[in-house]
């Protein structure tokens, strides 16, 4: 008898997950994609190169760069061949350091992990390819909403056959001819992986310290905690100040930090990248992004620009849209 309860009860609470989940998910969609997922932006991809400027990195590493993208949210609407391109894309600009903020996915699918981290492989740096985990890659499109569990594990895992190192609270330090740079990697800000102390445990306090962080919400708290900069995605670059509908959807504590570079004080800064999944690409400045960071030395520099100077290169993606070529090698 208590066990038919007990059948009975799991069976309800499946159900209720299983509604729950739905009702995200297609509010998810609903959100990210709107009534047109298919929008002429897609084709375009805004290149943006600055220049960081670090106290103590030293001549070894003056010069070196740092290309960052986030937000791949590989889903039904995200075209293989996009993903391809923009991969292309990055690979060209030979950065010694390739960082992905997040995102890979939109729905709670293996399926998309799987693909994803198929196509990832195809990224290359001269160093290292470091990545960290999104809200979306552990089935979260909402804090309040449960973690599908195992999900980021399994995504985590992908990343790593991709030849993707994923740091989820931890840091990695990379030496040149006498000169250091140290990249921490926050868990999830919207989960019980996120733990700025225990990422930010024996990073030395006196070297430039890039941090990968999926939300830029606590960005000052990571400043605070020794980060000189802070590489972030998740706002796809949509202003969401005054809509009470989209503050419900998309809570944030920090709602100034929407997209590109902000000053946190103290020749501190954060980095909001717009990400280049599908996403109402229909305003121009909300094109999909690939971020180029070449790295300073400030006792090195003669001059300093102003903290949001950079350039920026709108590219038409090239090739033939209907030639599935390049698809079928993958698929
Ligand atoms: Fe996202
Ligand atoms: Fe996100």
């Amino acid at each position: 008898m208590t066990e038919a309860l007990l059948r009975g009860q799991l069976r309800l609470e499946s159900a209720r997950h299983a509604l729950k989940n739905f009702l995200w998910s297609a509010a998810s969609r609903f959100a990210l994609h709107g009534l047109c997922p298919w929008e002429p932006e897609d084709r375009w991809v805004m290149l943006r190169h600055h220049e960081i400027f670090l106290p103590g990195l030293g001549k070894g590493l003056d010069g070196a760069k740092i290309a960052h993208i986030s937000d791949l949210h590989c889903c039904p609407f995200m075209r293989e061949l996009h993903l391809l391109r923009y991969f292309e894309m990055v690979n060209q600009l030979e950065a010694d350091f390739i960082v992905l903020t997040g995102d890979f996915i939109s729905a709670s699918s293996r399926h998309y992990v799987r693909r994803i981290g198929k196509l990832l492989s195809n990224l290359s740096a001269h160093v290292e390819v470091m990545a960290v985990l999104g809200n979306h890659d552990h089935g979260l499109f909402h804090p309040q909403q449960e973690v599908v569990r195992g999900l980021g594990d399994y995504v985590a895992g992908e990343l790593n056959s991709a030849g993707i190192r994923v740091l989820i609270n931890k840091s990695r330090s990379f030496t040149k001819d006498g000169s250091t740079v140290c990249f921490v990697g926050l868990g999830e800000l919207w989960t019980e992986d996120y733990l700025p102390a225990v990422a930010f445990e024996g990073v030395p306090p006196d070297r430039p310290t890039i941090a990968l962080c999926h939300n830029p919400d606590d960005a000052p708290h990571l400043a605070n905690l020794g980060a000189t900069y802070v590489l972030s995605g998740h706002t796809h670059g949509q202003i969401t100040r005054g809509s009470r509908i989209h503050n419900l959807l998309f809570p944030k504590k920090n709602r100034q930090f929407i997209a590109g570079q902000y000053n946190l004080g103290h020749d501190r800064f954060v980095y909001v990248n717009r990400g280049i999944g599908p996403s109402r690409r229909a305003r121009p400045d909300t094109r999909p992004e690939i971020a180029l960071f070449t790295l300073r030395d400030l006792a090195q520099s003669a001059y300093r620009p102003r903290p949001w100077a950079g350039t920026v290169t709108n590219v038409e993606i090239p090739g033939h849209w209907q030639e599935t070529e390049l698809g079928s090698m993958v698929y």
